[in-house]
């Protein structure tokens, strides 16, 4: 892959040295205190599908891009992205945890939008580069942040028939991030949504198409209306299984077994799934099936995952069609399992524990 320097990369002013850098950045990042927003850091790449290829990797420092105004990403949802995190480890190294399920869910979800995909080497290879270039913006160690790296691809062509684009821009920009949930690892309350759908059940909920979250706003907004930062939602054909949480998949622990929902409108979590071989490694069984919302009375603890999401252990589900409540952790505290997954995936992350399955990419 060829990395091509942009003259707004050139025109910069002479770097400081990386060290200064860093000094200056810490300075400045209260890390601690980082939530889930955007702040702006100084370099994302990109690459152009233009004439039936993908061009060379770009290295850019403005915040915005030049679209058509006819571009099929804004009228007909030509739009894929993708969400990871590197960490910094007590060694002062970096891991992207996963980085190759990104890819292909990505290329799982251009072909479900017939969008065309770089692969999977120039996808890894333009993660790294855009982790490297913005590194001084990892999060130290122990500050519990993380920088979140957010692959987009969209279709870029200038048309108004509705069909697929014969141009892309597939790009990558970082920044670091906090808890997507303010209480971090406390148990929260999630409420029951009966009245919107977010997905249908042979759409796209399984793939990660920009169409699925606008059509989860309308939800959200109801759901903090009522004072809950999480929607669950409920398969939409009966409203009889339990779909997904919100942003993140839904997993309960019952009888030393890890249930999770298998459903073809919720998005295959990357966490979940190493969640699954985790729990494993901790000696519980796994059941990834249909869950029927009837069992959240048998559950002993539940939660949301995902990358922004981490574990958020779940405090209460409160369905209030049916006036019911379902409180399911103890003293509103995350239950033994719980703390367990929790404590074994972020320490895979930030390298504190043995990497058994390979999952770390590291850098530097
Ligand atoms: N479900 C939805 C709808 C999401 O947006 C996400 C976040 O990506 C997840 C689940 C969790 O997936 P992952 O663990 O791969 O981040
Ligand atoms: C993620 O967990 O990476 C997500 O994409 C969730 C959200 C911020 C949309």
């Amino acid at each position: 892959m060829k990395i091509c320097a942009f003259s707004d990369v050139q025109r910069q002013k002479k770097p400081l040295s990386l060290s200064h850098n860093i000094f200056l950045i810490m300075e400045t990042i209260d890390w601690g205190s980082l939530g889930f927003g955007y702040v702006k850091t100084d370099y994302n790449v990109r690459s152009y599908f233009r004439d039936g290829k993908w061009g060379d990797l770009e290295v850019h420092t403005e915040e915005t891009i030049t679209l058509p105004m006819a571009a099929t990403c804004l009228h007909y949802g030509q739009e894929a992205f993708e969400g990871l995190k590197a960490f910094r480890g007590k060694d002062g190294k970096i891991r992207l945890f996963r980085p190759e399920e990104n890819a292909k869910r990505m290329k799982a979800t251009a072909d479900y939008v017939c969008m065309q995909c770089p692969d999977e080497d120039f996808y890894l290879a333009a993660v790294k580069k855009v982790v490297e270039l913005n590194a001084k913006y990892v999060p130290p160690y122990g500050t519990g942040a993380s920088l979140y790296i957010r692959p987009l691809l969209i279709g870029t062509g200038a048309q108004v028939g509705v069909h697929p684009s014969s141009e892309y821009l597939f790009m990558i920009f970082v920044t670091p991030v906090g808890p997507y949930y303010k209480d971090g690892f406390k148990p929260i309350d999630v409420i029951v949504d009966r009245l919107h759908d977010r997905a249908a059940p042979r759409g796209t909920g399984h793939i990660k198409v920009g169409g699925n979250y606008a059509a989860s706003m309308e939800s959200s907004a109801w759901g903090h209306d009522h004072g809950y930062n999480i929607v669950l939602y409920l398969d939409a054909k009966e409203k009889k299984y339990i779909d997904e949480c919100g942003a993140a998949n839904f997993f309960a622990v019952r009888d030393n077994t890890y249930i999770t929902p298998n459903s073809h409108s919720i998005l295959p979590s990357i966490t979940n799934k190493s969640l699954q071989v985790i729990a494993a490694d901790l000696g519980m069984k796994v059941e990834a099936r249909p869950v029927a919302f009837d069992e959240m009375v048998t559950f002993e603890e539940a939660g949301a995952c995902g990358t922004a999401a981490v574990i958020t252990p779940i405090n209460k589900i409160v369905d209030i069609d049916h006036e019911t409540v379902y409180t399911i952790a103890k003293n509103g505290q995350p239950g033994p399992n719980t703390v367990r997954l929790y404590q074994q995936l972020v320490g895979i992350q930030n390298g504190d524990l043995p990497d058994t399955h390979d999952w770390n990419l590291i850098i530097g």
